[in-house]
């Protein structure tokens, strides 16, 4: 009990939160850390899915499609402020059923190609269900934007039930993920004034463009790399 109360007021303590926020957290306080603590579960499933299929694909083939992996919870005020922004009801079944990037998975790959096997991969099995699925890289964003994103449900294994979580895969390549951290910085910016912006949104989008041309060129050289050494193992 007492603990409890202690640990309510580190929480709304540490976090500025809204009075609707604290009300949650009053009542909820161990249920919310305990999703968080399935959300970081859902995590570690996903990225060893991850590690098992470069680990897999470096013995075939002698090379790793995956160059690194993110992953990141989002924080609280991120989930209260996108709870607030797309009127999803303040309650934990509101928060399990209607945030569904709490768990991020960010898949950085060197080539394009990389990013669609790897997502078949995942997809194939029989524990990942797809929920949602936007090929960004296909359709970029207006801004440039290009990733592939996967919303999947998979399961956790608890001591007396199974439970179902989601997660947001990002797949991208080297380049896309450049871009996309010097685009969020500009993003995110208060104080540049419209026309800068305006500006470097244009330059931005230039450089998406080339970036996606760039990564389609090295890939073919790649391609041309390992045809050639076919041809010499013959
Ligand atoms: P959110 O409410 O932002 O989650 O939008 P959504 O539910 O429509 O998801 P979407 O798949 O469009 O994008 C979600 C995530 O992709 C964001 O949280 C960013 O990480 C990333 N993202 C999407 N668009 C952009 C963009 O234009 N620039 C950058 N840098 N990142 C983006
Ligand atoms: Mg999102």
């Amino acid at each position: 009990e007492e603990i409890l109360k202690q640990e309510q007021e580190r929480f709304i303590k540490e976090n500025l939160l809204s009075d609707e926020m604290i009300e949650l957290l009053k009542e909820n306080i161990m249920p919310f850390n305990t999703l968080m603590a399935y959300y970081r579960c859902a995590i570690m499933e996903v990225e060893t899915k991850f590690k098992v299929l470069n680990e897999e694909f470096s013995l075939q083939y002698d090379r790793n499609p995956i160059e690194s992996i993110k992953s990141r919870i989002k924080s609280m005020d991120g989930i209260f402020k996108k709870a607030k922004k797309k009127n999803i009801p303040i309650t934990m079944e509101g928060i399990e059923e209607g945030i569904r990037d709490i768990a991020g998975v960010r898949v950085i790959c060197s080539f394009p190609e990389d990013i669609y096997m790897l997502a078949d991969c995942l997809l194939k099995q029989d524990d990942v269900v797809l929920v949602e699925r936007k090929d960004y890289i296909k359709n970029p964003k207006p801004s440039g934007y290009r990733s592939l994103h996967l919303i999947i449900e998979i399961p956790i294994f608890l001591q007396n039930e199974k439970k179902m979580m989601k997660v947001e895969v990002q797949f991208r390549t080297i380049a896309m993920d450049f871009w996309a951290s010097v685009e969020h910085k500009v993003r995110y910016k208060k104080n540049i004034p419209d026309s800068e912006a305006e500006q470097l949104a244009a330059e931005l989008s230039s450089c998406a463009d080339q970036i996606a041309a760039m990564d389609n060129k090295m890939e073919e050289i790649r391609r041309r790399i390992a045809e050639a050494e076919e041809r010499e193992a013959e």
